[in-house]
């Protein structure tokens, strides 16, 4: 069990940080993690039966929570993201009973589980919608966002009650024949939009959160959670000159950011608060610092982005912190973030030349830098399954894309295809990787012989490696997991430097971002002490005590203590 010398739950600030803060959080796909019926799909006992690689064990990563991407009853339009029963488990994942044995097998080796609500919008299946559409006056009339269509245009179509896109192409309006009026959807079709203005709406969908928490889950990310409400006259958005895709054409001023989720995200904190050591985070769809500031709220963190599309320099990363940093003060922790089931996986993102990406040395010799930075930097890492292993990118066609989006894109809708970092786990180099015993509903990775848990295990250099023992340096080191961070200057554009500080202990942690060699100056540890190294990714001495300059190896990663 991870060493927490935190205490549980708490988020009075005299009673230090909670886990939420000082933990890593390990973000899984469920339909990717193991497979333990040989249909191919990920399932709950196959998370169940891999919960060793997490935490519990000398060499397991040591992570302090899971959170599990959709494993509600879904039509899988946006493969779980759209809910068709939000209490219950869909059966290609198992049931209930083993969700319940998940959370107790995670509990039981002190980790926290956290899963995924998407209350912005429900499946079109879900009975609320279905019953919604069949009736105009019924009881589920108002629970989504129906409007009459203002009339006709020139040629004949129906015009859309205002100018509203979807952010997976097309318009926010669909048309429903059964109930002759529009509804509106910020992504698919198949994903109509709650009506959060409506209370009973809203006492259901906090009804969830309370079933959940009763079931004794530790946490929540919230799904797009700053478009819950939009503007209450649905008035159409400015429009503005763009870059690629209609959506950028707009200012998205009234269909999402609305004032009244202030006080939502004020009573949902009150209901999760009432069982102690709980958290959520919120995801921000499409937003600025300046709008995720103050939805950072005690037990409440936001997903920024800020990390998650910075290229591969030390001088970006440098600019992505301060301006994070001047944006959000001291008060206000963070999440940090590189690889999710949205993104391109950052060992493909952070070296995308063909050069670095075929040598397998210099490309996982960057995941490893960008490891050290994740897990050092001020705020809340979230992992992302797949990552600790330096997993790249598959290569699918979008002819043969499964990503809804991706297979509408089109010139006016751009879109990336997300297959891409959703693909089996691969545990070890037997036929199916470990995932499974019969065809897997993505490829394996083609280096999946190579680049597997077990190969990595055995590799002391190996990224996975690396990720086990900055999780354990973690750990130990309060000023990592708690400290203030300051940015110390270089003259050299390769080197990200930074200070933690926790009282008078400190870390110091060297970045180059260089495949040459680059000299670093060291500030002054605190309380007149030496910066001894305690981890380096080259060939350092352990206990190394750093003189007030010293010289990065090619792409080294270095951690300091005091
Ligand atoms: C954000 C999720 O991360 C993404 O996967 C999903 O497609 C959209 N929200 C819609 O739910
Ligand atoms: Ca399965």
């Amino acid at each position: 069990m991870p060493a927490q010398a935190v205490p549980e739950g708490s988020r009075d600030a005299s009673a230090g940080p909670g886990w939420w803060q000082t933990g890593v959080v390990y973000q899984i796909y469920p339909r990717s993690f193991a497979d333990t019926n040989g249909d191919g799909v990920g399932d709950l006992a196959g998370i169940l039966e891999h919960l060793d690689h997490l935490a519990g064990r000398p060499d397991s990563l040591g992570v302090d929570a899971i959170w599990l991407s959709p494993f509600f009853p879904s039509p899988d339009f946006d493969f779980g993201y759209d809910v068709a029963d939000y209490v219950g488990v869909d059966p290609k994942y198992g049931s209930l009973a083993d969700f319940e044995r998940l959370v107790e097998g995670c509990h039981a080796r002190g980790m926290k589980v956290v899963i995924d609500l998407v209350l912005n919008h429900s499946s079109s299946q879900h009975a609320w919608f279905q019953a919604s559409r069949a009736s105009r006056d019924g009881p589920y009339a108002d629970w989504y966002i129906w409007r009459d269509s203002p009339g006709r245009s020139t040629t004949g179509a129906r015009r859309a009650p205002n100018n509203w896109r979807s952010f997976f192409g097309g318009p926010a309006w669909t048309w429903d024949e059964a109930r002759g009026q529009f509804y509106m959807h910020t992504f698919l079709p198949q994903q109509p939009d709650l009506n959060w203005r409506n209370p009973a709406v809203r006492e259901a969908l906090l009804g969830v959160v309370r079933t959940w928490l009763d079931r004794g889950v530790d946490g929540f990310r919230l799904d797009v959670f700053n478009t819950f409400f939009k503007d209450e006259r649905l008035r159409s958005n400015p429009r503005r000159v763009g870059r690629r895709g209609l959506w950028s054409w707009q200012h998205h001023r009234y269909d999402r950011n609305q004032p009244e989720l202030l006080d939502l995200l004020r009573e949902l904190r009150e209901i999760v608060d009432q069982h102690p050591g709980r958290m959520s985070v919120g995801e921000l769809f499409d937003g600025s610092l300046a709008e995720a500031a103050p939805l950072i709220q005690p037990g409440h963190l936001v997903f920024d982005w800020s990390l998650i599309q910075v290229p591969w320099s030390a001088a970006a990363f440098r600019r992505a912190i301060e301006t994070r940093d001047a944006v959000f003060g001291a008060e206000r922790w963070p999440a940090n973030v590189l690889s999710n089931h949205d993104q391109p996986r950052h060992a493909s993102r952070l070296a995308p030349t063909a050069a670095v990406a075929a040598s397998g040395y210099e490309g996982d010799a960057r995941a490893r830098v960008a490891a050290t930075l994740l897990l050092t930097l001020r705020g809340t890492p979230f992992l992302y399954y797949g990552e600790e292993l330096g997993l790249r990118n598959l290569r699918i066609p979008n002819a043969e894309a499964l990503d809804p989006p991706a297979r509408r894109a089109n010139v006016l809708f751009p879109w990336w295809n997300r297959d891409q970092a959703r693909g089996p786990m691969p545990w070890n180099a037997q036929p199916g990787a470990g995932f499974t015993s019969g065809r897997p509903w993505l490829p394996l990775p083609p280096d999946f012989a190579q680049r597997n848990v077990a190969a990595e295990s055995a590799d002391e250099r190996s990224v996975l490696n690396t990720y086990r023992a900055l999780l354990r340096l973690r750990r130990a080191t309060p000023a990592l997991e708690r400290g203030a961070q300051e940015l110390v200057a270089q003259d050299h554009p390769d080197a990200l430097t930074y200070r933690r500080t926790e009282g008078d202990a400190g870390a110091f942690v060297a970045l180059n971002f260089a495949s040459r060699r680059v000299p670093v100056s060291v500030p002054a540890a605190p309380a007149g002490r030496t910066w001894r190294v305690v981890f380096s990714t080259a060939d350092r001495a352990s206990s190394e005590a750093l003189p007030e300059t010293t010289t990065l190896g090619p792409l080294e990663a270095l951690v300091a203590i005091s």
